[in-house]
């Protein structure tokens, strides 16, 4: 199984692949799976600004076109890198996409480049999910 160090490393491997040519903020995300499978992503920007999509849905997004069965999309932990800021936290609009593939853990790197961990249901209590509107 890959360790929070290696998952780190991926995601700053996907951070080099970010297309952000508006901000300059490069983020990468790896996302381990429960079954221990890796996906990664980078942000990718527009010029309509509107259009961009974060690393971490990006992440997401390969994972679906992967996947079919349930059992194949249950998030363990995501991991988040930006060369341009520690502790890169995941948005708004990320945590509720994540919060729908069952994610566990959150990983951030912090500024001597080591893994500060959460729980994500620390990150986002309360929410709202597919089993509301079952
Ligand atoms: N961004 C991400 O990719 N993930 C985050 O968790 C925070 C923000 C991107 C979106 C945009 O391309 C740039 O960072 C600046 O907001």
């Amino acid at each position: 199984m890959t360790t929070d160090m290696e998952l780190l490393k991926l995601a700053r491997t996907a951070a080099s692949h970010a297309y952000a040519p508006y901000s300059k903020f490069s983020v990468g995300s790896a996302i381990r799976m429960s079954d221990g499978t890796i996906y990664s992503g980078c942000n990718v920007e527009n010029a309509s600004y509107g259009l961009t999509i974060c690393a971490e849905r990006n992440g997401i997004t390969t994972m679906i076109a992967k996947t079919d069965a349930p059992e194949q999309r249950v998030i363990d932990t995501v991991a988040i890198v930006s060369p341009n800021a520690t502790r890169c936290w995941p948005c708004g609009a990320c945590l509720q996409v994540l919060r729908e593939f069952h994610c566990r853990r959150v990983i951030v790197e912090d500024p001597a480049g080591q893994p500060t961990t959460v729980l994500f249901d620390d990150l986002l209590p309360y929410s709202f999910g597919p089993e509301h509107i079952a």
